[in-house]
């Protein structure tokens, strides 16, 4: 990577709550700016644009660092500076081509007022819904007012960020906020909102509803706000079969799309529909950008039945990255090599995992700028 101005301090703060936090570096602007946009605008590049789902998180431990301050993860979420900051810490470190903003997609039945909470060391946490009157205790229009710190971080990050390197938003898709609002907590397999849609599928769709428009909402004042693309993390696709596929994720989707193009005919949006196996093709006819893939998806049955032109992102195992050395460096060539000829970004097929080794990291960047 050739460093054309070296990153340099800012300066120091010291936050309400006491609590000293360098101000967010200005980026080096490298050789490659603006890859990661161009290749969603459908550029083939000589190496793909590098960015990694969950990449600001547990496994850095300047992220633990400012974790521990935080009361709670949605805390930290909530937190404009600390957020920025956390954001910002995986690209000083690797000089990714994106940032994605820190937040989470479960900051939206939050601004429903269904709190939510992470604490204790468990996942997520809601009173599930399930009935009329469960749907009628929340909000019929998301708080933006809560949501505003989130877009204060975007703010922040996209002042920090040098404009070679892109920030993108996202949002969970309807169905996977509903999965969480309604089963109250993760599961295996979302099976109690799978059963409700099933059972009462006018009041699913209602739920569901709400949550695209809220969705709408928050997606478009994070493109006002200055994110240069946007995700649709859609991670419990792949329990849908056909019906319940178009009824949940793909509708719901496409009605999310088309409203925030409405707003912004030129926004670029990244669809992710996580283990939907051949429903894959047609999430393709969404109205997308480009499609996340995940890990199990072979990319170069991918590359064959996708759109000539379609810019994909993925899809590397997690645990190859876990795992490092050659198994490392075979599974990232065996994709690259894959998706020759097509606009690709490179990523893991879901979220690096905590126990990741920073140097395996270095060694996929390495290998990608080589
Ligand atoms: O990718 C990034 O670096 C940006 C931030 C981001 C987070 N969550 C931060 C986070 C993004 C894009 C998400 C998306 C998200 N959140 C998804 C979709 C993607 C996926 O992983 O399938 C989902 C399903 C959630 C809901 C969620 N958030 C769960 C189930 C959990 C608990 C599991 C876990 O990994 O701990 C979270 C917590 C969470 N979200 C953490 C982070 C960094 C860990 C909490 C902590 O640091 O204490």
């Amino acid at each position: 990577m050739t460093l054309i101005n070296p990153p340099k301090r800012l300066s120091r703060f010291k936050d309400s709550k006491g609590f000293f936090l360098d101000e967010v570096l200005r980026q080096p602007v490298t050789a490659e700016a603006g890859l990661f946009l161009r290749v969603l605008d459908g550029e083939v590049a000589a190496r793909p644009p590098l960015w990694l789902m969950r990449q600001a998180g547990r496994y850095l431990p300047e992220y633990r660092e400012i974790r521990a301050t935080a009361p709670s993860f949605l805390d930290l979420c909530y937190d404009p500076k600390r957020a920025a900051e956390v954001t910002m810490q995986p690209i000083r470190r690797f000089g990714f081509d994106a940032a994605i903003l820190f937040s989470d997609i479960l900051v939206i039945p939050d601004a429903l007022e269904l709190p939510v909470s992470f604490d204790g060391g468990h996942g997520p946490r809601l009173r599930p819904v399930t009935t009329a009157a469960d749907l009628a205790s929340l909000r019929e229009e998301v708080d933006m007012g809560r949501l505003a710190p989130v877009l204060e971080t975007v703010e922040r990050v996209r002042t920090a960020l040098d404009a070679g390197t892109a920030l993108i938003g996202f949002c969970g898709a309807p169905f996977t906020v509903a999965s969480y609002m309604v089963a109250g907590q993760g599961t295996p397999d979302q099976g109690p909102a799978r059963e409700l849609a099933y059972r009462e599928p006018d009041l699913f769709a209602a739920l569901i509803e709400r949550i695209v428009a809220a969705s709408v909402a928050y997606l478009s004042a994070q493109l006002d706000a200055g994110t240069d693309a946007v995700m649709i993390f859609d991670s419990w696709a792949g329990v849908l079969p056909r019906l319940e596929y178009e009824r949940w994720s793909q509708g719901p989707i496409e009605r999310l799309v088309a409203a925030v193009r409405s707003r912004h005919p030129a926004a670029r949006i990244v669809g992710f529909p996580r283990v939907s196996g051949g429903q894959l093709i047609r999430a393709a006819g969404s109205g997308v950008t480009a499609l996340g893939l995940d890990t199990i998806v072979d990319p170069r049955w991918a590359h064959g039945v996708l759109p000539p032109g379609l810019p994909v992102q993925g899809n590397l195992d997690p645990k190859a990255l876990v795992t490092g050395g050659p198994a490392l460096d075979e599974a990232v060539d065996d994709i690259r090599e894959a998706f020759r000829g097509r606009p690709h970004v490179f990523n893991l097929g879901h979220g690096i995992t905590p126990d990741t080794p920073i140097p395996h990291v270095e060694r996929l960047v390495a290998r990608l700028r080589a």
